[in-house]
């Protein structure tokens, strides 16, 4: 059966560099036989979590009445989540950031939705590298996020690209982002 694909796109350019590298990963999927979903955050109405955890205590779900309410169902039928994220201030876009903290209540005792989903991420920053940029500091969260909701870790894409149009002219780039698609529909 072919795999399904959530891409979580953390962008607020929607043509921007994480978002055409979020594009090659979607085609290579798609080639490869998977059903694959593109994702904009920054177009939806997504609130952040109120900590009011009702959802850890019986409540089927969140409470908050915005866009999340049609991604949870999307997320929770995804056998695999890309999260494509620039890097903002040393870690991910506050958008990204809102849309993982709702995860919480995909997350309880009874209740462990991710458990066994495939993770990719792609990560674009202006900076020369891993660290001096910041990107480092989202890698941790990915790996830990992963570990504590045992989500596995398919494959990281990221690099160096400020302007818009910089990640298309590094084919190298585009490449791992095509391949990483190809890799989670299988
Ligand atoms: C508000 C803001 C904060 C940024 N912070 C960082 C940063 O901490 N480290 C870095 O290397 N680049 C930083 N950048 C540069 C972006 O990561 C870079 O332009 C990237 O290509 C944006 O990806 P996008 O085109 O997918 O939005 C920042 C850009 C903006 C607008």
């Amino acid at each position: 059966m072919s795999k399904s694909i959530l891409i979580l796109k953390g962008s607020p350019r929607e043509k921007g560099n994480s978002a055409v590298l979020a594009d090659q990963l979607f085609a290579g999927a798609k080639e490869a036989g998977a059903k694959v979903e593109s994702v904009y955050l920054h177009g939806m109405d997504i609130q952040p979590c109120d900590a009011c955890d009702v959802c850890q205590n019986g409540y089927e779900g969140c409470i908050i009445e915005d866009d999340m309410q049609s991604l949870y169902p999307k997320i929770t039928e995804a056998d695999a989540i890309v999260i494509s994220s620039p890097i903002y201030w040393f870690t991910i876009s506050a958008q990204t950031k809102l849309c993982i903290d709702r995860w919480y209540a995909l997350e309880c005792e009874e209740k462990k939705t991710l458990r066994g989903k495939q993770l990719g991420i792609v990560l674009v920053y202006g900076d020369t590298d891993l660290y001096t940029s910041g990107g480092i500091n989202a890698i941790h969260t990915f790996e830990s996020l992963a570990r504590y909701v045992g989500m596995d870790i398919a494959g990281m894409v990221y690099g160096t690209a400020w302007q818009l149009g910089e990640a298309e002219k590094q084919p190298e780039l585009m490449e791992k982002a095509f391949k990483l698609g190809a890799k989670l529909a299988v």
